[in-house]
């Protein structure tokens, strides 16, 4: 084991899941792809930038939050989680980090 002594301010998670489609619960990755992980990424890292931050923004799989409305995406350490996360949602993310930095 190696410790990794490279930081970052935000860390977003955004599920990219897909199920087969044999079953039944719906699944992030299966209802937005990584269309949606590419849209939040370029937002999120274009919003850092702006603010000194760096920000990380990693696929997940299952966050256990499914929804076939839209994606789960968490944020740490602000200990923050949505789901049904539709790309009109960034901007409204972004503030919601924003205010607790
Ligand atoms: S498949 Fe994304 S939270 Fe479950």
């Amino acid at each position: 084991m190696k410790p990794i002594e490279r930081h970052c301010d935000i860390q977003f998670l955004v599920c990219v899941n897909e199920r087969p489609g044999s079953n039944p619960l719906p699944s992030c990755g299966a209802e937005r792809g990584n269309a949606f992980f590419n849209f939040f990424r370029s937002a999120a890292l274009s919003w850092g930038a702006r603010h000194g931050l760096e920000v990380w923004v990693n696929r997940s799989l299952c966050q256990g939050f499914c929804d076939k409305e839209g994606v789960s995406v968490a944020a740490f350490p602000q200990q923050k989680r949505w789901n049904a996360v539709t790309q009109a949602d960034v901007p409204e993310i972004l503030r919601i980090i924003e205010e607790n930095l």
